[in-house]
């Protein structure tokens, strides 16, 4: 899945690994499936299924692409990259350069998509190249044995990625199409398959808002279930990035004693980089995860779209997070 793209060259090289690229593979006209291995002796962290990594490009910044197969230790981490016609340029950079043996760098994996511990029943529902995480978190309770039913839509077969593993023994018999042949009303009845579902129910939806949006509308109705989404492109509902009607606050940098005032029509991330801090970043509004900084004084607001409760007392979003009226932030960086 491809979550973002950035307007500006990513200067850090904190957390960053060299990687080159194993093996290329064609999964559908406009989608290659990419084999990273890791060089010059970096280890990828062990993730779960739902995790991403990073990949900084030359003149286009970072982009985040979901994480296909389960961690092994020494597996190449594998993802796939759409070829988007009307993005910016990343994601064609990628087709037309990474080829066999081409270096690039990346992040540690990060999760924001990781499944609930428990033993609730899940659904998981893919829009497009939206199946990716899915497709490892299929792969993740496959191995544990536990119950699932994966949803796969597309427009129709031309479009499906990774076809023969959904098609057949062990995937085959826990997922379900649905190809809307480009009408609309023939796509997901969402309202109709969360209603049948338990309460309690998990349920982790990745794909265009268009289908994540229904999602959500439908599980806000009957049952209690439990929503997960995984942001394909800003979600429709992203915050904005600062807010003039607030007064300017301070952040402190621990690590680097560099405090800096933000203004209320500007960012904490820009407010960083404008005093020479780095911070990589991408979509700058909150939902890719990218700028996520461990904060350890203070009271962020928090106005992101990634972070879960529980890692919020933890990590901000620095592109969105703001502080109280004249409060003070300190951030571990
Ligand atoms: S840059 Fe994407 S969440 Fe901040």
């Amino acid at each position: 899945m491809f979550f973002g793209q950035s307007d500006t060259e990513m200067k850090s090289t904190q957390n960053r690994l060299i990687a080159q690229v194993q093996r290329v593979r064609m999964l559908s006209p406009n989608v290659n499936e990419y084999e990273l291995a890791l060089s010059d002796g970096g280890l990828p962290e062990p993730y779960a299924a739902g995790a991403h990594i990073d990949v900084f490009l030359p003149q286009h910044g970072a982009r985040q692409y979901s994480l296909i197969r389960p961690w092994r230790q020494g597996a190449p981490l594998v993802i796939a990259v759409q070829r988007e016609r009307n993005g910016r340029g990343g994601s064609g950079w990628i087709h037309e350069h990474l080829r066999t043996g081409a270096v690039v760098e990346i992040g540690q994996p990060r999760n924001l998509f990781a499944l609930t511990p428990g033993s609730a029943r899940r659904i998981l529902i893919a829009g497009g190249i939206g199946l990716t995480p899915l497709l490892c978190m299929a792969q993740e309770l496959l191995d544990r044995g536990d119950p699932f039913e994966l949803v796969v839509c597309a427009r129709d077969e031309s479009r499906l990625i990774y076809a023969g593993e959904l098609l057949n023994a062990p995937l085959a018999n826990h997922v379900r199409f649905v190809l809307d042949n480009g009408k609309p009303e023939h796509g997901l009845d969402a309202r109709a398959l969360l209603a049948a579902a338990a309460p309690g129910t998990q349920v982790y939806c990745c794909g265009p808002n268009s289908l994540m949006d229904a999602v959500r509308a439908a599980g806000s109705h009957g049952a209690n279930l439990d929503l997960h989404f995984e942001a394909f492109g800003a979600m429709s509902n992203a915050p904005v990035k600062a807010d003039v009607n607030q007064a300017p606050f301070e952040v402190a940098c621990r690590l680097s004693d560099i405090t800096v005032q933000v203004q209320p029509d500007k960012s904490i991330l820009d407010a960083l980089v404008d005093a020479g801090v780095e911070v990589d970043h991408s979509c700058k509004e909150g939902w890719c995860g990218t700028c996520l900084t461990r904060w350890s004084e203070g009271t962020p607001i928090h106005r992101d779209t990634c972070l879960s409760e529980e890692d919020r007392g933890r990590y901000v979003a620095v592109c969105t997070a703001r502080c109280g009226d004249g409060g003070r932030l300190v951030l571990d960086i």
